[in-house]
């Protein structure tokens, strides 16, 4: 019998928005990695495809105009999300492409670089791929606490003994599942001279990020990790994009000749070169919309009832899958699966998996995290929440590692 829940109802009405889970018996609880698509982001692409199916900002006819329009409007959509001007935010493929484009654009800089020990290889490969790294010094690494964040003592620390540097960490972790005080962290940098590059592809469908209030130079993140489609991105940048050179070709230049050289527009299309993902663009303008009307706040308290499911149900009591830091309302929990063990986190999901329980194993694309909180290397478990997920996705997962538990230790 299920207990009732004041947000049933609520995750109700928002799972129901979800046609991949609305209408399936799916316990979907990978959604650090993707989370679903809203109807209003799928019905975005497929009017795309099926109505207004043109290049945008070239064509003179009307079909071409729509696209046109929904394409420009997906970007202020977005700036309201981020609390910018439109001009600020640029379409890239994700995350991956907007961090690179940002340390490619840093790559003849001789500042240091800081980062966290949390950071995802896409907020730190880029940059030791330019030969920073901390035997040379030119990467400086803030080191992470036993409880899976970044103590604001170390940062204070980091940032006061390298003032005047390039400064990229995460929002909220994909490992350890915590929200780093980013707020601080970017007073704290900018009080040392640094300039601040936001990875908050984790936190994007789950806590707000105002620009207006927090002086953040560049922000990253992904549409997949917020309900819109997969293969589009924002790279958002304070001040707009006309000094940034990223890409050049079609819808670049104002003007061209072989003699003199082209001009370029001096704005945003420097990064969006060619044709975009249009659909994925008109995706991520709807998903954008859909997460204001909805509100943080409300999913947040859902996400918060979630947890009280999973509280309830026992899940943070399972003594072989330790948490990493305190049990506490967030949308991802990451365990460490007892080493003595003779199985592993992916025998666990292996289990589940039988039930159509999805959950994420591995080292999440953060390896020196990963073996920071699991040293001997045998990966993470790790649950991650949306909004929609109910009571009945927690019962599966508990009940389900239980019976897996039971299975492996026979
Ligand atoms: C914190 C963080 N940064 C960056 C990425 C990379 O995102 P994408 O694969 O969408 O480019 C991820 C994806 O898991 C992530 O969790």
């Amino acid at each position: 019998m299920l207990k009732a829940y004041k947000k049933a109802k609520q995750i109700k009405e928002i799972r129901n928005c979800f046609p991949s889970l609305a209408y399936s018996e799916l316990t979907y609880l990978d959604n650090a990695a993707s989370t679903q698509t809203v109807d209003s982001s799928i019905k975005a692409v497929s009017d795309y495809h099926y109505n207004y199916r043109a290049n945008v900002h070239r064509g003179d006819f009307k079909t071409s105009q729509i696209a046109t329009d929904l394409y420009d409007e997906a970007r202020v959509e977005v700036a309201k999300l981020l609390n910018c001007e439109p001009f600020e935010v640029a379409f890239t493929a994700g995350t991956t492409e907007s961090l690179n484009m940002v340390a490619e654009h840093y790559a003849n800089d001789d500042r240091k670089v800081i980062i966290t020990h949390l950071e995802h290889h896409s907020s730190s490969l880029p940059w030791m791929r330019q030969d920073r790294n901390t035997n040379n010094e030119k990467l400086i690494v803030c080191k992470a606490t036993d409880d899976g964040t970044v103590s604001i003592q170390d940062w204070v620390e980091v940032c006061e003994s390298n003032p005047g540097s390039i400064v990229a960490f995460v929002t909220q972790s994909n490992l350890t599942g915590h929200t780093l005080e980013w707020q601080k962290m970017v007073a704290i940098a900018k009080e040392n001279d640094c300039e601040v590059i936001l990875d908050a592809c984790q936190s994007i469908a789950h806590a707000p990020i105002d620009t207006q209030l927090n002086n953040i130079d560049w922000i990253a993140f992904s549409g997949h990790k917020m309900f819109a489609s997969t293969g589009i991105g924002v790279l958002f940048h304070r001040g707009g994009f006309a000094d940034i050179q990223s890409r050049l070709g079609g819808g670049t230049i104002s003007h061209v000749d072989y003699e003199s050289g082209y001009v370029l527009n001096n704005d945003v299309s420097q990064v969006e070169a060619g044709t975009q993902n249009i659909a994925g663009v008109h995706s991520i303008g709807a998903a954008a919309k859909w997460i204001q009307e909805i509100g943080y706040k409300e999913i947040q308290e859902c996400e918060a009832e979630f947890f009280n499911m999973l509280k309830d149900k026992g899940l943070f009591k399972i003594k072989q899958l330790k948490l990493i830091g305190d049990a506490y309302p967030r949308s991802v929990f990451s365990f460490v699966v007892d080493p003595e063990l003779n199985y592993n986190a992916s025998d666990l999901a292996g289990f589940l998996d039988f039930e159509n329980v999805c959950v994420r194993t591995g080292h999440m694309c953060a390896v020196p995290a990963s073996y920071r909180y699991n040293p001997e290397g045998s990966g993470i478990f790790r649950v991650s929440v949306a909004p929609y997920n109910d009571e009945h996705d927690c019962v599966k997962l508990v009940e389900g590692l239980w019976q897996a538990i039971e299975k492996l230790e026979k």
